[in-house]
């Protein structure tokens, strides 16, 4: 678990050049959430996800342990009452342990093939404990060959080689299905954008069930406390 997530082309970068191709698919998420919902995005990036689902959501915390990410984001949001929304800079397995609450949903977005293929289950499960449902926004496995399969392929290996190692390792193992089948975690809707290199998949919680992951205890309900803004 990595507590001091960077990438070269963390911040603006990001914000300007990459983050806006997922404006669709964010749109789609956006439609599939009810009015209200309080929400927990995890691997926020810039906050573009959060721009989009802002006016809809009840409550919203955004955490992301990129300092130039979560710098873009905290801009965007400078003006927002601390009692609708907090920006925190966080790995997000310290901040799945140390905080005790509730989402109606947590949103990761293109995270898991990210994270290290030993903590990926660690991450679903403990996420699964706090949240009704999670949306996830990921690679489609397996890629589509063609140009969108090529096109991703590069986009991760120029990410740099211990990212592409994690991409690698999660499309050889099966990606987002194979990782919630080996977990018996239900999957309640896929949605897969076209051409068909990536999907929106809906996984119900385990929120006060048994199986909640043993590294964090089950969340009680006791409302929403925020992180600190380092
Ligand atoms: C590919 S970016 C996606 C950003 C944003 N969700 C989007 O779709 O535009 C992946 C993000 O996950 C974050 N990330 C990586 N490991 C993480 C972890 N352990 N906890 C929380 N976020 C993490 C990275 O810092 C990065 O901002």
């Amino acid at each position: 678990m990595s507590d001091d997530k960077k990438h070269w082309y963390d911040g603006l970068f990001y914000d300007l050049l990459i983050a806006p191709n997922q404006d669709r698919v964010f749109a789609q998420v956006k439609e599939m959430l009810p009015e209200g919902a309080t929400i927990l995005d995890i691997g926020c990036g810039t906050g573009r996800l959060a721009s989009q689902l802002f006016d809809k959501c009840g409550k919203i915390v955004i955490i992301d342990p990129s300092e130039r990410n979560i710098r873009v984001a905290r801009r965007k949001f400078v003006n927002v009452p601390s009692e609708k929304m907090a920006v925190g800079r966080m790995d997000a397995f310290e901040f799945l342990a140390t905080n005790d609450f509730h989402f109606d949903f947590i949103t990761m977005s293109y995270v898991v093939h990210e994270i290290q293929e030993e903590d990926r289950d660690l991450l679903l499960r403990a996420a699964s404990t706090v949240a009704d449902r999670i949306i996830l926004v990921d690679y489609l496995v397996p890629q589509p060959r063609n140009y969108c399969g090529v096109l991703n392929q590069l986009v991760e290996y120029a990410a740099g080689p211990e990212h592409y190692r994690n991409f690698r390792s999660f499309t050889r193992n099966g990606g987002i299905t194979s990782l919630l089948k080996g977990l018996h975690m239900k999957m309640v809707h896929e949605l897969k954008n076209r051409p068909c290199s990536s999907h929106i998949v809906v996984v119900e919680g385990k929120r006060g069930r048994d199986g909640a992951c043993e590294a964090f205890p089950p969340a009680r309900e006791r409302g929403m406390r925020l992180p600190a803004t380092p």
